[in-house]
This record gives structure tokens, sequence and C-alpha cells, in this order.
């Protein structure tokens, strides 16, 4: 079974505290946002591989070390996943971005995919799913599923709040996807918001409502 890392940094911890805050408005929520994605990638590729190589610095040769092997995409859930791209694409400039769209099915409640969109050589690539939130995980198994149906091997999920319901089904559908999140919250209302969570986080970051 993967793990769950909660990125508890006292930097993170405190953003968190002002994406809560209802009266915290767009401008500063999305800033807020990024800024916490940027904290979250940087555990989440703290494994990325590394080689050795030598080089000239003004002074002696070096033996130094530069990232190696497969190469990084981020897949954000629209549409609030967005919100996290900038912060994570400051760490790693030359990922590729993929786009997930999914609605949920009236009848059946059950996500449904309505736009995929990926970059030509996603199978090769090492995969980060990026939402701000883990509710229900349903929206994140079927991102997560549709992402393996195209042949990638890796992949993980970062958010910034957690629920232990979302965490258990993610961990349940998909056993290898480690997750990265800033925080763990209290549940699920019966609405499926995260309680106390910030509200819905797309509409804070787009200035919907
Ligand atoms: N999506 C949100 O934006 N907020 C929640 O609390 C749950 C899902």
């Amino acid at each position: 079974m993967a793990g769950l890392h909660i990125i508890d940094h006292p930097l993170v911890q405190h953003k968190i505290s002002l994406l809560r805050d209802k009266n915290t408005g767009t401008k500063e929520f999305r800033e807020l946002v990024s800024e916490i994605a940027m904290f979250i990638c940087y555990e989440a590729t703290r494994d990325l591989p590394l080689k050795e190589i030598e080089l000239e610095t003004p002074i002696a040769v070096a033996k130094t070390k530069i990232i190696s092997g497969r190469k990084l995409a981020f897949v954000p859930i629209l549409r609030a996943g967005l919100g996290m791209v900038e912060g994570v694409t400051a760490l790693v400039p030359a990922a590729k971005i993929g786009h997930i769209g999914l609605f949920r099915d009236p009848e059946s409640k059950e996500p449904v995919l309505y736009y995929s969109k990926m970059p030509d050589d996603i199978r090769e690539r090492d995969v980060i799913v990026v939402d701000p939130m883990l509710a229900t995980g349903h929206s994140a198994i079927a991102a997560i599923d549709e992402i393996k149906r195209l042949g990638v091997k890796s992949v993980k999920f970062m958010c910034i709040i957690s629920s232990p319901e979302g965490v258990e089904a993610i961990q349940k559908a998909h056993p290898d996807v480690e997750i990265y999140a800033g925080v763990m919250d209290e549940g699920l209302n019966d609405d499926k918001y995260i309680v106390p969570g910030v509200g819905d986080a797309g509409d804070r970051i787009f200035g919907t409502k």
C-alpha cells in the first residue's frame, strides 16, 4: 500500500489557515493555492532519481548531480486543479501538462469523463495528478483510471486538503499511488464538502461565487 504524506511544514499550515478564512478574496486565494502547490510539489518530487555528472566551475572540476530518468507530467483535474499548475510548473518548468475533465452523473452520482487531453508521450512520463480538494475521491480515482489506461506506470496524487474518506478510497482503488496533502480534515458533510475545508475551491479560485 502506498503512503499518505502530510506536508506539515509551518509555512504550508499557515497558508492553509489563510485559505480557510471565508474573508480571503479571490486574488489572495489564487496566490495561496499556487504557493501551497509549490511547497507540496517540493515534497512530491523528493524521490526523483539523480545522476552524477562532471562539470567545470570557475574554480575546479566538480562531480555534481542532476535529475535523471523519466520526465514528469502534471495533470490538473478541471477546474480547481488549474489553480495548482502555476505553482508546480514553477518548480518543474520542463514538465508537460495534461488535462482531465469530469462531471458527476446526476443519476448514478458517478464521475463521467468529458475531457482528456494528454501529452503524446504521456506513457513515457511519471504523472502527478493535482486537485486542491480530495473529498470523496471519486474524481481522483476516475482521473487515475484514465491515466493508467493510457499506459502510465507511475502516478502520484497531490492535493491541499484531504478527507479520510478520499484517502481511503484512493488507497483502495489504486494502492500504488502515493498521496501528498497539506492537511487531512475531519470528513465530509451531507453535500460532500470537506469539513471544515475551504468551501468550493473552484469558485474561490475563479471568483464564480
Ligand atoms: N470540492 C471542493 O471544492 N470543496 C470541497 O469541500 C469538496 C470538493
